[in-house]
């Protein structure tokens, strides 16, 4: 029989919505008066960032950044590239990364090197989910939303293999039909 996971939901959509709400309160009290830039990392960050800058009323501005991923699989290969770089400079600007999930820490402390050789204002990371237990490098969060358990995540922007994105929750894999 073909493998075909089962999503099982392990935080709602409403979960989630109220999670972004307070963090997009703690980021518009922080950042009050600030013009900061929120770089996105490919592709797993984009449903978090469309929700989160809708809560911010602040005049920030949006970038991408696409670093190499897990390829098809579920264990990081350890080595992080830069894909599709960003569109505008950050030197000198307030730096606010957005990413889905810190697993190994591997991909954001690679990016965090990698942008504070650019000499930002302030360099600061925000991560939907956290998965301590899987960390191999250490990695400073300033806006969290869920600690989560070692398990396979999917949904509200995170896939497996490119599926599962579109899933409205945040889920876990069962593996059965
Ligand atoms: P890290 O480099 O191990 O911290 O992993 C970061 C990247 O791995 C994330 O941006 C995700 O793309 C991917 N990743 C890690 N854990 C999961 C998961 O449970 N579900 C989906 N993607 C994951």
């Amino acid at each position: 029989m073909d493998y075909q996971p089962k999503p099982h939901i392990l935080y709602t959509r409403e979960e989630i919505a109220a999670t972004v709400k307070r963090l997009a309160a703690e980021i518009r009290k922080d950042y009050h008066g600030k013009h900061p830039i929120l770089i996105g990392i490919l592709k797993g960050s984009f449903m978090f960032m469309a929700d989160l800058i809708r809560l911010l009323d602040l005049p920030l501005e949006v970038d991408f950044i696409r670093l190499s991923s897990y390829g098809r699989g579920v264990e990081s290969s350890g080595t992080v590239r830069v894909v599709q770089g960003l569109g505008s400079p950050v030197k000198g600007k307030d730096v606010l990364v957005i990413e889905d999930i810190v697993d190994t820490g591997l991909t954001t402390s690679f990016l965090l090197d990698y942008l504070r050789k650019k000499k930002p204002a302030s360099l600061k990371l925000c991560t939907l989910t956290d998965k301590p237990s899987r960390r191999r490098v250490p990695v400073t969060i300033d806006y969290l939303g869920f600690t989560v358990p070692d398990r396979f995540l999917v949904g509200y922007g995170l896939d497996l293999a490119q599926r599962f994105r579109n899933l409205p929750d945040i889920c876990v894999l069962e593996d059965k039909e």
